[in-house]
């Protein structure tokens, strides 16, 4: 008797083994533990054979990507953000399109913070100096001095979880915190958060730290430019730690270079894992390769919220974070 095929499933990166021992257990798995980046053609040439893919960030699912997808019912990505997504185009072609919100909203907002703290104090930059032999005594005025963080006014652009996340550990701090949202947060949510609702031209004029965590949309293109930093504090950070692209990268190395602002830390680049080359010159930049979720445990945790979206989709089940709820009829 013939054993019944198991469905064919694409896993376009490297995952952890284990997750992808188990999911081999119940799908033939067409996996890339090698983690190289496929083309857009070869994209669609994958997702031509098989009936659900867990992707990442470096995978655009758009309507060239699904041209041949006959089969396709899901794409899970391990990934909060979603740019990378054409949902509208997977909709149409009846595509579920899920991501992981949650499981990485307390060690990214870690993290934002962690690189708030490394571009006001100038910790890379000192570590670098220490290396290099430079330090050959200590000095009251000419160790490289920073900003300080407590009681300082931090503005957040970008007030979802993870942003709330932020404002909440900036409150430990002592920190005024200040933010605008698309929409304006509940009162319940802003007491919380302990924070401020401004408008962004405020925030940018008086915000000693600004952080960056909005989702990357044709809106928020390039949300912080030449126009924007000039209205910043000439002492202020600004860290990125959402998408490449929310900021003017050639604009900011610019403003670096000339002092406009304090310092930038980022995480997340315009044309990534491409760095813009005045940006490596600087010494008032942290960078960072895109690893505000990179723990290992939340890692895990978002590799196992993808497969299990996806396998809700698969079975006929609403997966828990579907993004085109209106492709769940049952
Ligand atoms: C992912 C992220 O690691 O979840 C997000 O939106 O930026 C990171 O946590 C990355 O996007 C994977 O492509």
């Amino acid at each position: 008797m013939n054993t019944p095929s198991k469905p064919k499933i694409l896993v376009a990166r490297a995952i952890f083994p284990e997750a992808l021992a188990k999911l081999e257990e119940s799908f033939e798995v067409r996996s890339n533990q090698a983690d190289l980046i496929f083309t857009p053609e070869e994209l669609q040439k994958e997702l031509s054979s098989v009936v659900g893919a867990l992707v990442a960030g470096s995978e655009r699912i758009d309507a060239n990507a699904l041209a041949q997808a006959k089969n396709l019912k899901a794409v899970a990505n391990i990934s909060v953000g979603y740019n990378n997504f054409d949902v509208p185009a997977m909709t149409s072609a009846g595509v579920m399109a899920t991501n992981t919100p949650d499981v990485l909203t307390d060690t990214t907002a870690d993290f934002g913070f962690a690189l708030l703290m490394a571009t006001a104090r100038r910790i890379t930059e000192s570590e670098h100096w220490v290396r290099a032999g430079h330090w050959d005594k200590w000095s009251i005025v000419n160790n490289p001095l920073g900003m300080d963080l407590h009681h300082s006014t931090i503005g957040i652009i970008g007030m979802g979880r993870i942003g709330q996340g932020i404002a909440k550990r900036a409150l430990g701090f002592g920190m005024k915190v200040i933010y605008c949202n698309r929409s304006r947060l509940s009162e319940a949510h802003e007491k919380a958060c302990g924070a401020t609702y401004v408008s962004k031209e405020e925030l940018l004029r008086t915000a000693d730290h600004v952080v960056l965590v909005l989702p990357y949309t044709a809106e928020s293109h390039h949300t912080i430019g030449a126009t924007e930093i000039a209205q910043m504090k000439p002492t202020a950070t600004l860290i990125n730690i959402a998408r490449g692209g929310i900021v003017d990268d050639v604009a900011l190395a610019q403003a670096l270079q000339e002092g406009k602002i304090f310092a930038a830390g980022l995480d997340v680049f315009e044309g990534e894992p491409n760095v813009h080359p005045d940006l490596l010159k600087l010494s008032n930049v942290v960078l960072a390769p895109h690893i505000a979720s990179a723990t290992e445990k939340t890692r895990r945790a978002m590799v196992d919220l993808a497969i299990e979206n996806l396998r809700a989709a698969l079975d006929g089940k609403k997966p828990p974070s579907l993004i085109n709820q209106e492709l769940f009829t049952g």
